[in-house]
């Protein structure tokens, strides 16, 4: 039985909305890296889910924390504390360094959300601008970059295939060149109070950011009292090799972001946003001063589910094994490892990307493979699959592999041969 035919396409059909176009594929198990569909076909996942199965799949940890967890409490709403969730505020501050406070969600665009509700309190309530104590609202992000799917998120978002057909958007958003500071210098107004930026850009098609050029950001926003704002949905928690992904780009440089974003890997699976604001005495317009992390009080912001019991036993689960089993250092072994791997393969441009998030750019004799309404990047991601690997797409002509932080050096080498030989038939 195909997929096609199978009674979960047919229920999809009828009863799902279709804003998916999915692979014709029923995955109904996974194992470590691999997962198996209906038919009992098994694949390499390279995807991870788009870069959330960190710790890969059945992991004894996340199960024994999911577990434990629920036989004593799921669900309590914010109206009350939790110790999972304290612990794992804790947790997340002391990976970023530096001190600060951590707000709750359930995505990575709740997490973004947050950031943008927090740079429009800032600048409606706070001094900072050099120019005046006018309240400033709007936030530069950057050409290719992905903010999520709310409508804030799209806003945000420098592509325009996400907001077509949602005008009127959220205002208060201008759009630049990334990597580029000048670009930066220049778009600023007495209205700016803050820049949003991927250290990585994920759905963009996988573009660093350069060590300037995060370290020049730090310095704009200084001299003009505005908020640097880091989206680590994709490239935090462990991606890059790196607890945090700015950090495997900066160095030892003395660099502290003012907000950080996280989703994604966070909870191994388990829906969880988090945003980090940091702990910096801000003036207010009225009067006074407050720390920046302390900005959003009661009845500012809020949701039901964010920050479960849980969702954080499952999290902290999720960050003490990547600790105990040393998977910063395997991803970066094993990006650096597939990088060289990969770069050897005929039909491939170029190679980009940190640690376990890489993006592969298509030769241009790829280029020409569109004629089935696939761009060249879905129509290998379906050959891929086909043989038995799965990786994502990320724009026309990019496929990102983001596999899980535990994966080998066997897995990689299968995955490069399945590449090399599935490229081979797709161009001859
Ligand atoms: C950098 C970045 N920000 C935000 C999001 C949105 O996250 P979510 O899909 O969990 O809302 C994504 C998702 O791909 C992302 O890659």
């Amino acid at each position: 039985m195909t997929a096609t035919e199978s009674v979960t396409r047919q229920l999809f059909a009828e009863f799902v909305v279709p804003n998916y176009d999915r692979y014709d594929v029923v995955l109904v198990r996974g194992q470590g890296s691999r997962v198996w569909d209906e038919d009992g076909k098994e694949y390499l996942d390279f995807g991870a889910g788009i870069a959330v199965s960190t710790l890969g799949h059945a992991h004894p940890r996340i199960i024994e924390a999911l577990d434990r967890q629920a036989r004593q409490l799921i669900h309590t709403s914010n109206l009350y504390f939790t110790r999972p969730q304290a612990e794992l505020a804790r947790k997340l501050v002391e990976i970023v360094g530096s001190p600060g406070k951590v707000f709750f969600s359930n995505s990575g665009a709740e997490a973004n959300e947050a950031v943008i509700k927090l740079a429009r309190k800032f600048g409606n309530e706070c001094a900072g601008s050099p120019s005046g104590d006018k309240p400033r609202f709007e936030i530069l992000t950057f050409y290719r970059s992905f903010h999520g799917r709310t409508m804030a998120g799209i806003s945000a978002t420098g592509q325009e295939k996400v907001k077509e057909g949602f005008a009127p958007l959220l205002a208060g958003f201008n759009h630049l060149p990334f990597n580029d500071l000048n670009a930066v210098e220049k778009a600023i107004t007495g209205q700016t109070v803050a820049i949003l930026v991927e250290p990585v850009q994920g759905e963009g098609g996988i573009y660093a950011a350069s060590r300037e050029f995060l370290l020049g950001l730090r310095s704009i926003c200084d001299r003009h009292g505005m908020l640097l704002m880091l989206d680590e949905i994709q490239c935090g928690l462990g991606r890059l090799g790196n607890w945090c992904g700015w950090k495997e780009i900066v160095g030892g440089a003395d660099f502290v972001p003012d907000t950080v974003s996280w989703a994604k890997g966070i909870g191994g699976g388990f829906p969880l946003g988090a945003t980090w604001v940091r702990k910096r005495k801000i003036q207010r317009l009225a009067g006074g001063t407050v720390d920046l992390c302390d900005l959003l009080q009661p009845g500012s912001h809020g949701t039901t589910y964010g920050g479960t019991p849980l969702a954080c036993a499952t999290s902290s689960a999720v960050l003490e094994t990547i600790e105990r089993e040393g998977l910063l250092a395997n991803a970066r072994t094993q990006g650096d490892y597939a990088k060289r791997k990969l770069a050897a393969i005929p039909g491939i441009k170029e190679v980009r990307g940190l640690g376990l998030m890489l993006g592969i750019e298509l030769g241009a004799e790829l280029g020409t493979l569109g004629a089935s309404g696939k761009t060249p990047s879905q129509a290998v991601a379906i050959e891929l699959m086909r043989n038995g690997l799965l990786a994502v797409p990320a724009g026309p002509s990019v496929i990102r592999w983001l596999p899980p932080l535990i994966v080998s050096r066997e897995e990689i080498d299968q995955a490069v041969l399945i590449l090399s030989k599935t490229l081979a038939a797709m161009v001859s």
